[in-house]
């Protein structure tokens, strides 16, 4: 890791994409969330469908999808610079190829939209094999992303070297 830079630069530039990235876990379980909403107001009869079009859950989802797309692109990308200033190379890890395959699986998402809304049902069955895919893909970076944390921790206040 780069020596003569003060901590609270490591820090900052080290732990801006953990916590960003854990705000996509919460972003895409609520998306889920809100996606659920949307297909149950597709598919409910007419009188329940009429209280649940109030929610706007469509809009809500869409507005949330969108903010999510900049979120894990920029996120993505933060993380191989971050890595990239610290330690002046990226290393092939699980974590690296399964951000890069996420970062992908977004844009598939994202490109899926207008199609949903003409009311084309396979492009629906589309969007949710690649956001299943994506929420599964987000616990895994969680998971070793952590571990990535705990050692960079090491070696920034401990004696441990990555
Ligand atoms: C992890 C993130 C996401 C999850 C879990 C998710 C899940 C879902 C689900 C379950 C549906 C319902 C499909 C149906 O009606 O059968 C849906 C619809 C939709 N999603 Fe997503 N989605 C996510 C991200 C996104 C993103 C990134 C965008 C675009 C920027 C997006 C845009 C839309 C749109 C436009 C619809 C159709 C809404 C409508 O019928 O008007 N979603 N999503
Ligand atoms: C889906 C979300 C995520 C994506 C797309 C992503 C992507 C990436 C990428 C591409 C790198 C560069 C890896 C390398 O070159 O070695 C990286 C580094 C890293 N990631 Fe993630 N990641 C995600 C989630 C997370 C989460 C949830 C955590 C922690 C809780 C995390 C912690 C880290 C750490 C500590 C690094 C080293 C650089 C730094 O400290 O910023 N990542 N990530």
């Amino acid at each position: 890791m780069i020596s003569n830079t003060p901590v609270w630069l490591k820090s900052f530039i080290a732990f801006t994409h953990p916590v960003l990235m854990l705000g996509t876990v919460l972003g895409g379980l609520y998306a889920l969330y809100l996606g659920a909403l949307v297909r149950r107001t597709r598919t409910a009869d007419a009188e329940v469908r009429k209280e649940l079009i109030k929610g706007k859950f469509n809009q809500k989802h869409f507005q949330l999808g969108s903010v999510l797309l900049a979120i894990w692109v920029l996120g993505g990308i933060s993380g191989m610079a971050a890595t990239y200033t610290l330690y002046q190379k990226l290393f092939v890890s699980p974590h690296l190829i399964v951000g890069l395959i996420s970062v992908g699986l977004v844009a598939l998402a994202a490109m899926f939209a207008p199609l949903m809304q003409q009311g084309k049902e396979w492009a629906r069955i589309a969007h949710i094999t690649c956001t299943s895919l994506l929420i599964g893909a987000v616990f895994y970076q969680s998971f070793t992303g952590l571990k990535i944390v705990l050692k960079m921790v090491q070696e920034m206040f401990g004696t441990t070297s990555v």
